[in-house]
């Protein structure tokens, strides 16, 4: 009897989990039981990344702690610096993933794989990721890094790294729901490479660094460059049916688009949606929200009895970009909002482990005659 083959692991549950519940059928997603939406309209990413490490949200000291801690562990060192400046030239993904790698050889705890030590490894990775895309921006326009400010928030202090200059309010709230909408989500691509990582016994340095290379595909979280690609391809919102129909008729896919879990809409997509509109309007650019609402209501509306609706990444792409955010940069928020969830589902792995190695069905020729080279035509 040849082996069940189930392509791309589809619908195939390899663990328990404490981290996230989605319900793809009802477009539901908890953060260890706690509704996204909640989280999103009434958390700081500071108290969901608690959350996702400790299980449970923080009382006022706690978090007051945590958010110390957090902005006391953002600068890295000058040698990273340095890496970083060798490698400028490259994708902000690529520059990351080398940087996160890097940041394992200074950091005290790499081999120490505990879950008490995982948990910091995440915490100081967090915390410096921001530092990283950030510094990364400014030596490839040829300036100075900025230093962390410690009187700003996780996102605040982000947007104030990569501009050198204070973000507003509005500015810095909309950028602490996406990170909360991004911080976890299973174990999805990226997620499920770390946790294979993890599950050789292998450190969080590694694993996380696992987990950006694998964030980058188009499939996963280049989506959003790729929808801003689009719209600002498509340039007006009178074009957009045309554009996307010829992009269906061609057999290429609307970037932003169907998820491998979700049937209904995902529910991190409606609070992105809102912000893009809100912030469109405001910034004198609703085009770019009216050529993405146009695409969803209009050509993509038939998918949607096929169970292909909007994902978190389709509005994301419109928001960066009306806040100044260079494209290629978008993939990097992701994985910035998602180093919690990669530490979360290591210290999963770690604290119930086995190796993660499933199997392929050999359907090649066997037991070939090995012929010399000479003897070869
Ligand atoms: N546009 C048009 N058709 C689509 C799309 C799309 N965006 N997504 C899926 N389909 C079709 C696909 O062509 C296939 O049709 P058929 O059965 O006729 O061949 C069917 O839907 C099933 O597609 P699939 O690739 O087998 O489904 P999957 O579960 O493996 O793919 C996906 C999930 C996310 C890779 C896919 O929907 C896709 O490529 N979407 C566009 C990229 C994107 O937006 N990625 C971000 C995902 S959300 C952020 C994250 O967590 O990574």
């Amino acid at each position: 009897m040849p082996p069940e083959i189930i392509k791309g692991l589809k619908d195939v549950y390899f663990d328990t989990t404490e981290s996230s519940f989605i319900d793809g059928i009802e477009g539901k997603l908890l953060y260890r039981g706690y509704n996204i939406h909640d989280l999103a309209e009434k958390s700081t990413f500071e108290e969901v990344v608690y959350l996702l490490l400790y299980g449970d949200l923080p009382n006022k000291k706690q978090l007051a702690d945590f958010d110390s801690l957090l902005r006391a562990n953002r600068i890295i060192p000058d040698d990273v610096i340095q890496v970083i400046d060798l490698v400028k030239t490259g994708h902000p993904m690529d520059v990351l993933r080398t940087a996160i790698s890097a940041l394992g050889s200074f950091d005290p705890e790499v081999t120490d794989n505990s879950v008490e030590a995982t948990i910091r490894k995440g915490i100081r990775l967090t915390a410096m990721g921001p530092t990283i895309v950030a510094a990364h921006h400014r030596l490839r326009q040829g300036l100075e890094p900025v230093a962390p400010n410690p009187d700003l928030n996780h996102a605040g202090n982000f947007l104030y790294m990569l501009f050198d200059e204070l973000p507003n309010q509005e500015t810095t709230d909309l950028l602490d729901v996406d990170f909360i909408l991004h911080a976890e989500h299973g174990p999805n691509a990226s997620a499920f490479a770390a946790r294979v990582t993890a599950s050789t016994v292998s450190d969080l340095h590694s694993a996380v660094t696992t987990g950006v290379g694998t964030l980058k595909g188009p499939a996963h979280g280049g989506a959003a460059e790729e929808v801003m690609k689009m719209a600002l391809d498509i340039g007006n919102p009178e074009n957009a049916a045309e554009y996307a129909s010829n992009l269906l008729d061609n057999g290429d896919r609307i970037m932003g688009f169907g998820h491998r879990v979700y049937r209904a809409e995902d529910p991190r997509a409606r609070h992105l949606r809102d912000r893009s509109k809100v912030l469109g309007e405001k910034s004198g650019h609703p085009e770019w929200f009216q050529i993405l609402q146009h695409l969803e209501e209009n050509t993509m509306q038939p998918y949607r009895s096929k169970g292909i609706c909007v994902n978190v990444d389709f509005f994301a792409g419109s928001i960066y970009y009306l806040l100044g955010i260079p494209d290629d940069l978008f993939i990097s928020i992701f994985a910035l909002g998602r180093i919690p969830g990669w530490t979360l589902q290591c210290v999963e792995q770690y604290k119930d482990n086995i190796l993660l190695r499933p199997l392929t069905e050999y359907i090649g020729e066997m037991d070939l005659e090995y012929t010399p080279i000479e003897s070869r035509s």
